[in-house]
């Protein structure tokens, strides 16, 4: 994972206003609960906007209450009433707080008579944080528009006025209207044939938290890869895509093998423009990804297997509070481990995971203490600090040790049994120990202490024992970087012709800051790493190029971050050029052109480093 994950996640700061269940959200879940979202939307290219009316089923909790309290992001509300058994509406008062930087608006309904259902009519604003907007120019076909949703973590509540909390959980049905020659689809079963008559209708029947609330619309084409699963993207990337996914279905299998069914009917895959801020993201029914990861030799795979393995841990099993964020992610990416170990070998899940560990070994000490806990402490909740490689690459390794202390096949039924018990929750860091203690800690004696579970839930740093998986590949590569900076083996001789992407990136990542120059250009003229095809490495070569001061990467780095808005891949890279005056300039030049064709994190995350390297 990226070194700057908490630049490329950390969108979410400063907890205060809102409930104390959960900062991010002004939602009063013990008065009253969404359980249902009915939705009609209208895509409205010209105006870059959806026009919505969102209809809530609540379940009132607390009889003396009188107010629903919604999450809200530049929506412009036009109306909002209740709704009888008749299905008659009548009007409500409501006001609307002003913006809160990071929370937005606070929607306050008064309904003294505890309606079941209240309706909201509304418009998004085309700035809406969880909304990109593309023009036909932007996308691959060049043909028609393109709109997609992203909104993990705090997002769902710039396109729908709802209780905007991981801790909630509703089913819904949407009905979409669309221009006639656009396939819309969202995070809920998606039909393969749906024929093109701009008329779309969802029905998503498991209770899911609002984050997972998806939607994208554009010219998509549909490639099956399976008898349950199918590759979504423009027509000229769905090949390429459907070859790097054909073995969704195994992975499927894999997992389901592990860790009990799959439980939500398809999973498909869309395959985003390249603006799409992140890897992926584990959209029920419809992971979205990056189509960085189309590289031809199905080497960034682990992002499926990620993204699939969040059926389980998250969807199923879903984190309660974002301070709980590692019960998501790390717990996912130990699936992730465990499908790619299955389907591509060891040797690869080690180097996966071994990438894992160095970075966050990297990382760990530019952290805040309370950062390094897998659960922050409460009431410092910063979910800056939440959002980092801690969760995914500490949580991880959480896992890997308590299998390898009460061996696999003790540990895969454990596994299995939480996200039974779990399934379809949301839980505290709390809930998952107290399942953990009797039915792996305490049932199988002198594996492993409590003391130690309680040190990698709330210490800092990671514990020494710590298991680290060998690998004679990189400990080889180890050898030639340090014979290669000595400047006893010439670049040229380097025995890299054989490595794998994941060997490229550990090369890369153990070189220095700042390497001497002599040696970058060296690299590059026996390895032809800029202009590489292969973003992960590309990203990890310009920053050094750059640090190393090789002016001559500038041009490539700049179309590399021009063309790819995913925060992890691009990010990285303003950061190296920002260290210099020149480099700085640079940035704001490559910034100024791609700045239209980035989703609105992206814009938000560049002008925050640039204005931060301004005042250096
Ligand atoms: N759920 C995350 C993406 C996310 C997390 C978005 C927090 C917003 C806030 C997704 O599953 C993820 O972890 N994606 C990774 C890819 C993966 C292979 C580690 C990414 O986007 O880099
Ligand atoms: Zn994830």
């Amino acid at each position: 994972m990226s070194p700057l994950r908490t630049l490329a996640l950390g969108a979410l700061l400063l907890p205060l206003a809102a409930h104390a269940n959960d900062p991010y959200s002004y939602a009063q879940p013990d008065e009253v609960r969404v359980t249902h979202l009915d939705l009609q939307l209208k895509l409205d290219f010209p105006h870059r906007q959806l026009d919505g009316q969102a209809t809530l089923t609540l379940d009132w909790k607390d009889p003396k209450a009188g107010t629903l309290v919604l999450d809200t992001r530049d929506l412009t509300i036009a109306s909002v009433a209740s709704v009888d058994a008749g299905g008659t509406a009548s009007p409500l008062p409501y006001t609307l707080a002003p913006r809160d930087k990071q929370l937005g608006s606070k929607l306050t309904i008064q309904a003294p008579q505890r309606p079941h259902e209240v309706r909201i009519v509304y418009t998004t604003s085309p700035a809406a944080s969880g909304l990109q907007w593309l023009p036909p120019a932007q996308t691959a076909g060049k043909r028609q528009p393109f709109m997609f949703s992203q909104s993990e973590s705090i997002h769902a509540r710039s396109w729908v006025p709802l209780q905007d909390s991981p801790a909630i959980r509703f089913t819904y049905d949407a009905h979409v209207s669309a221009p006639r020659d656009a396939r819309v689809v969202m995070s809920a079963p998606n039909d393969p044939r749906h024929p093109l008559d701009g008329e779309f209708s969802f029905a998503q029947t498991h209770p899911i938290p609002s984050y997972l609330l998806a939607i994208a619309a554009g010219d998509l084409a549909v490639r099956e890869t399976g008898p349950r699963s199918a590759v979504y993207a423009e027509p000229s990337v769905v090949g390429k895509a459907a070859h790097e996914f054909e073995d969704t279905e195994k992975m499927i299998r894999t997992a389901e093998q592990l860790y009990g069914p799959y439980r939500w009917g398809r999973y498909d895959i869309l395959v985003l423009p390249p603006s799409f801020p992140y890897g992926g993201m584990e959209n029920p029914n419809m992971t979205f990804a990056t189509p960085t990861v189309l590289v031809g030799d199905k080497s960034l795979i682990s992002l499926v297997a990620h993204e699939l393995a969040h059926s389980w841990s998250g969807n199923l099993v879903t984190a309660a509070s974002w301070r709980d964020i590692w019960l998501n992610e790390g717990v996912t990416t130990y699936v992730q481990g465990r499908i790619t170990e299955a389907l591509y070998g060891k040797r690869q899940a080690d180097e996966e995971a071994l990438l894992d560990i160095h970075t966050l070994q990297r990382e760990l000490p530019s952290l805040p203490l309370n950062a390094q806990r897998l659960a922050p402490k409460p009431g410092h909740v910063d979910a800056d600090d939440s959002l980092s490689d801690v969760a995914y690459n500490k949580g991880s390794w959480f896992l890997r040790t308590l299998e390898q202390r009460f061996g696999r096949a003790t540990f895969d039924d454990y596994l299995k049994s939480y996200f039974n018990h779990f399934a379809f929750q949301s839980i505290t860091t709390e809930q998952m120990l107290d399942f953990l203690k009797p039915n792996l800690i305490d049932k199988y004696p002198g594996k492993m202490s409590w003391n130690e579970v309680q040190e990698w839930v709330y210490g800092t740093g990671v514990p020494k024992d710590a298991p680290v998986p060998d690998s004679p590949q990189f400990d080889a590569i180890d050898k030639e970087r340090t014979a290669f900076l000595a400047g006893t083996l010439p670049a040229g001789k380097l025995d890299a012709k054989g490595w794998n992407t994941q060997e490229w990136m550990y090369f890369l990542d153990g070189l220095p800051d700042a390497p001497p120059l002599a040696r970058m250009q060296q690299l590059d003229g026996a390895w032809h790493l800029t202009g590489t095809p292969n973003a992960e490495i590309g990203m990890r070569w310009y920053v050094h190029a750059i640090a190393a001061g090789d002016k001559a990467a500038w041009p490539a780095a700049a179309e590399h971050m021009t063309r790819i808005g995913r925060l992890y891949l691009t990010m990285p890279i303003y950061a190296a050029l920002s260290k210099t005056p020149d480099g700085l300039a640079f940035a704001r030049q490559v910034y100024a052109k791609a700045k239209n064709g980035y989703h609105p994190l992206t814009q938000q995350a560049v002008e925050a480093l640039l204005a931060k390297a301004a005042k250096k």
